[in-house]
């Protein structure tokens, strides 16, 4: 089977390796994976070029999340069938309440393979059936990113009818957001840099657009145009949390999930009456809840483009280029 492996010390997608591997063999407890769908995230970029989540001394597989078939089923498994559609866990032993110490940072980073391959092996309870009527690479953007939008709008302070989110950029993460809270019948309001996706986000029900290239102050901005929203979904980093902030209305919250600007400056008076919360990924829990609303909802992720799994570089070349509406999704069969 293929894989595509960052050798120790490599630190570009020019240098990653296309490797022919034989086909794992589940030992007991796990399962093995006909993998059909991956998508891709900004961490996968920070693994292989920043050496976040990275050991220097391991070849490693990249990519977190994966929709795929039960395949083979090791020793002793009995919560899963061959032919299941599943989709992974991020966190290493993260079920329910709070993080595990030993968490990891999610397949395909630290020790933990990655899922950008033909065939992966995962222990059983490191899965979850996908949702019903998805397909393989609408499941692909759930593990990491759809749940990492779930926990900061819902784990705490959960929106619903008739609050308002503020949504920041149009990425993954975000278009997850736009997803969940839409779904649970909340007003997404969007916080753009460039404008050339307007109309899509219009033709999705969002009638508040701001662009913060042309309104730096945005977080007045958004908080004069809305009178104050109930959540940010802040996918830029802690530089935003004032903006934010003075987007809220009191009351509100402001979840931290961006690891772009991780400098920033000090929290200010625009914190009082309102709350910040860091967004790590999230639980199994957390997932299993998002199931069940876009189950219900009938609500999908957006892709903005797949490739097929030879031309992952190319993929992982357009995570880095501005302007995507959604995911990129690398698959295994045409
Ligand atoms: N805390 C967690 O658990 C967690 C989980 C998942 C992701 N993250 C982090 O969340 C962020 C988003 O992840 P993703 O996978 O959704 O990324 P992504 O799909 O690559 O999304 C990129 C989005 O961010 C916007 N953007 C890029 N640089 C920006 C900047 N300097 N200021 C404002 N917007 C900017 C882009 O806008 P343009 O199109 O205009 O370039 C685009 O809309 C990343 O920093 C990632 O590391 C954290």
């Amino acid at each position: 089977m293929k894989s595509w492996i960052a050798k120790s010390g490599v630190d570009s997608i020019a240098d990653l390796a296309f490797e022919t591997a034989p086909v794992p063999v589940p030992g007991p407890g796990e399962v093995r994976i006909r993998v059909k769908a991956v998508s891709l995230n900004a961490r996968d970029l920070m693994v292989l070029e920043q050496g976040f989540m990275r050991s220097p001394q391991v070849d490693l597989v990249l990519g977190s999340d994966v929709s795929g078939t039960v395949d083979v089923l090791g020793e002793g498994v009995t919560d899963w069938q061959v032919g299941d559609h599943v989709v992974n866990l991020h966190f290493n032993g993260w079920f329910d309440g709070v993080p595990p110490a030993l968490a990891g940072g999610g397949l395909g980073s630290l020790e933990e393979q990655g899922v950008l391959a033909e065939y992966i092996v995962l222990p059983a309870d490191r899965i979850s059936a996908a949702p019903r009527g998805f397909s393989h690479p609408e499941a692909a953007c759930l593990p990491c990113a759809g749940v990492t939008a779930w926990n900061a709008l819902m784990a705490s302070q959960p929106v619903g009818e008739g609050d308002k989110v503020l949504v920041i950029g149009t990425g993954g993460v975000a278009t997850s957001a736009m997803m969940i809270a839409q779904g649970a019948g909340a007003e997404v309001i969007q916080l753009v840099r460039r404008d050339d996706h307007n109309d899509r986000l219009r033709s999705r029900g969002i009638e508040t657009i701001i662009n913060s290239a042309s309104e730096e102050d945005w977080g007045q901005a958004v908080a004069e145009a809305t009178g104050g929203v109930d959540k940010v979904i802040n996918t830029i980093g802690f530089g935003a949390v004032n903006q934010a902030l003075t987007a809220c209305a009191y009351g509100g919250e402001v979840a931290v999930i961006g690891l772009r600007d991780q400098k920033g400056p000090a929290l200010g008076f625009e914190l009082f009456g309102k709350s910040v919360r860091g967004i790590m990924v999230g639980s199994a829990s957390m997932y299993a809840a998002l199931k069940e609303q876009l189950e219900t909802s009938r609500k999908k992720p957006i892709i903005e483009r797949t490739y097929p799994l030879a031309e992952t570089d190319a993929a992982l070349q357009a995570m880095k280029q501005s302007g995507r509406l959604g995911k990129i999704v690398v698959t295994t069969e045409a």
